[in-house]
């Protein structure tokens, strides 16, 4: 059955932040395959939306974003529409916390929260793997919305793996001046692409390892040696959570935001303070266990 008309449906849909990135090589097809370290954080999104006969529209707060079919969410209703041969309508409204461009994967998150909400709101019916297979024709990190808490990803990022239940890990995430753009920031690594890979310790997190001290010590992220020249404030902002406690501090996917992991909540909410103070846009956030929830379901 579908939802009644005029019945909201709200979905939460969380940022996640690349705690690695290691790129492995070039395809083909111009994409990278990669191994990534993903979790998801409770700085939120919400995606409210209501049946209609027919037309797919949508209004935001974040006057910047596009509402056409520009913008994911969108592109998110036409696909599962034409996959599930649906022709009804929606009313989507969407409330913009996560930065653009930040590497958070904010229209991911909105993307994937798009799909699970029509499947509700249309009784698609589609499988699970169907689902999945339409998040990743979206983007590499809409599959992994649809998963959340932490995983590896690996491939163009879709393939995941889900890693053991970790304690709450806490950051501080310190965004950039200006958003970064993916593609821009894939053709900046201009490192010599013969195949490379990943440290032991984060391949063996695939096997039921744990985030041990090692592995920590051994987070990297690929992209972000080629962007420093053009963005040095990604160098300063790294240097800023270091010196505030940070025991890992890395840009997380392709930019603009830098992380800083902390040991605790009060060491976290510290440096929170004084990085606001010295005049950055910052978040704290905590890592959480899911990935998209649609309320109330
Ligand atoms: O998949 P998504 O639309 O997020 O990718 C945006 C751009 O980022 C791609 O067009 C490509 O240039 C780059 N990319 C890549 N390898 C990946 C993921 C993204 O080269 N694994």
């Amino acid at each position: 059955m579908t939802t009644p008309p005029g019945e909201v449906l709200v979905a939460r849909a969380p940022a996640k932040l690349n705690l690695g990135l290691w790129i492995v090589r070039k395809r083909a097809d111009g994409y990278h395959d990669l191994v990534t370290l993903f979790t998801a954080v409770d700085l939120y999104d919400r995606l409210h939306v209501r049946l209609k006969p027919s037309r797919i529209t949508l209004t935001t707060n974040e006057r910047r974003l596009p509402t056409d079919e520009r913008n994911l969410v969108v592109k998110a209703a036409r696909a599962l529409a034409e996959a599930a041969d649906v022709s009804l309508g929606a009313e989507f409204r969407l409330e913009k916390r996560i930065p653009t461009g930040a590497g958070m994967g904010g229209g991911s998150s909105d993307a994937a929260a798009a799909l699970l909400l029509l499947d509700r709101l249309w009784d698609t019916r589609l499988s699970r793997a169907r689902l999945l297979r339409l998040a990743a024709d979206l983007g590499s990190d809409v599959p992994f919305f649809l998963k959340g808490g932490l995983q590896l990803g690996r491939g163009r990022g879709t393939r995941l793996t889900p890693l053991k239940p970790q304690a709450g890990l806490e950051f501080v995430v310190v965004h950039g001046r200006e958003p970064i753009d993916t593609g821009w920031a894939y053709s900046r690594y201009e490192r010599e692409l013969t195949a490379s890979t990943p440290p032991p310790s984060i391949l063996a997190l695939a096997g039921g390892g744990r985030l041990s001290r090692t592995a920590l010590m051994h987070l990297d992220n690929h992209l972000e040696a080629g962007l420093v020249p053009d963005v040095p404030d990604i160098a300063e902002r790294k240097r800023l959570l270091t010196s505030l406690g940070a025991r890992v501090a890395l840009l997380t996917g392709s930019g603009a935001s830098v992380y800083g992991l902390f040991a605790t909540r009060e060491l976290a909410h510290r440096a929170h303070l004084r990085v606001a103070r010295a005049g950055w846009t910052a978040d704290l956030c905590r890592s959480v266990s899911s990935g998209v929830v649609v309320e109330g379901g």
